[in-house]
């Protein structure tokens, strides 16, 4: 425990990121402070996030400063402690970014720094019961607000917080459709997650498949990618639909400002609500969300997958899983298991 490896942030992307954006080094392992927990991370959460913090732009983070280490959610395990909170070997949830070890304010809390539950695995604390399960959780109830009997479209609805968001409607009792991209996603989709109908948004037209399968159209749309699909959608709203903006992958990458949908009049005429939320305002009521998911997983309502690579080395390509769509699940890396 001599060298802490480290990508840093070395140049902001044009488009796609590429291993150019970072560099490597190696650097002393930190000493904590009075109050401070010297943390190993063992697993880092990859986030479509992560993207946005890269650009020199205003959001609800600062942005990475060119030189610091990537941003990231993490499990850690506690090495040394200089706080009455925390004991070496414990497992904890962190923003440990791109790295091997790192030193915490000890009273963080939060997404800062929290103990994981017991019984709970890093991967689930980074997946389904952490902040991805979480945001489906309250982006769906919260803000769509499904009622049994009503017809929930959800975007990007294989990947880790969709899949998990279009669940929940079924589990209130809703008509849930699926749009997502190829043939495996969307056979997983209807066969295990039980979703009512997938749209592939690669091989069909996803204006009109919505059309066929929302006949009474669409109460919730959760939407996790913008772009086409979002004004696909807004065609088919229902009155009073609620439209969930979690996020927009679709754009994300893109070097120009993407142009919005030609159809927002449609919100008008249907008297529907749009909005945008971000998951940590609801942190002070993550044990509800967690309780809630857990029990579901617990009565098999809910299944969900994790996508786990490996290596230090292959952290900065894993980032690109999430917008070539190769990640099947909750897109995470593993350094280390806990000793
Ligand atoms: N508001 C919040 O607080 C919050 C919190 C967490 C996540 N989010 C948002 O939730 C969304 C999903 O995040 P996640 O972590 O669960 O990732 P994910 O859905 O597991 O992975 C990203 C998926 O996006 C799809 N995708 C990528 N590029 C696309 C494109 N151009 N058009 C359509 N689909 C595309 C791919 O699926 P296909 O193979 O199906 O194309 C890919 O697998 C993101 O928009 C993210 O920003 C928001």
């Amino acid at each position: 425990m001599t060298v802490n490896r480290q990508w840093l942030l070395a140049r902001r992307p044009q488009g796609m990121v590429t291993e150019e954006n970072f560099e490597y080094r190696e650097s002393p392992v930190p000493e904590p402070g009075k109050g401070q927990v010297l943390v190993r991370n063992l697993y880092l959460s990859f986030d479509p996030t992560q993207r946005g913090w890269m650009e020199d732009r205003e959001s609800y983070m600062p942005p990475v400063g060119i030189g610091e280490p990537m941003r990231a959610g993490s499990v850690a395990q506690v090495v040394a402690s200089n706080h009455p909170g925390y004991a070496a070997g414990d497992l904890v949830q962190t923003l440990g970014g791109w790295q091997d070890y790192l030193v915490v304010d000890g009273s963080a809390g939060g997404i800062g720094l929290s103990r994981l539950p017991p019984g709970v695995t890093p991967q689930m604390a980074l997946g389904v019961l952490g902040t991805t399960g979480q945001t489906a959780y309250f982006g769906m109830l919260d803000l769509g607000q499904p009622e049994s009997g009503q017809t929930v479209l959800v975007s990007g609805a294989a990947g880790a917080t969709g899949s998990v968001a279009g669940q929940i409607a079924r589990i209130k009792g809703c008509r849930v459709i699926g749009i997502a991209g190829g043939p495996d996603k969307c056979r997983w989709l209807k066969e295990e997650a039980r979703f009512d109908d997938v749209i592939d948004y690669k091989s069909e037209n996803v204006d009109s498949r919505i059309g066929e399968l929302c006949p009474d159209r669409v109460d919730v749309f959760f939407d996790n990618v913008g772009g086409d699909i979002l004004e696909a959608a807004l065609n088919h709203i229902n009155l009073r639909a609620r439209i969930v903006l979690c996020g927009g992958i679709s754009g994300y990458n893109a070097t120009e400002p993407q142009p919005g949908p030609t159809n927002l009049m449609n919100l008008v005429v249907m008297r529907a609500r749009m909005e945008g939320f971000i998951v940590i305002d609801y942190v002070d009521r993550f044990a509800e969300g967690a309780a809630a998911l857990a029990g579901w997983m617990q009565s098999g309502e809910l299944v969900h997958r994790d996508d786990v690579q490996e290596g230090f080395e292959n952290i900065p390509a894993t980032l690109n899983r999430l917008f070539t769509g190769q990640n099947i699940g909750k897109q995470m890396l593993k350094i280390a298991e806990p000793s």
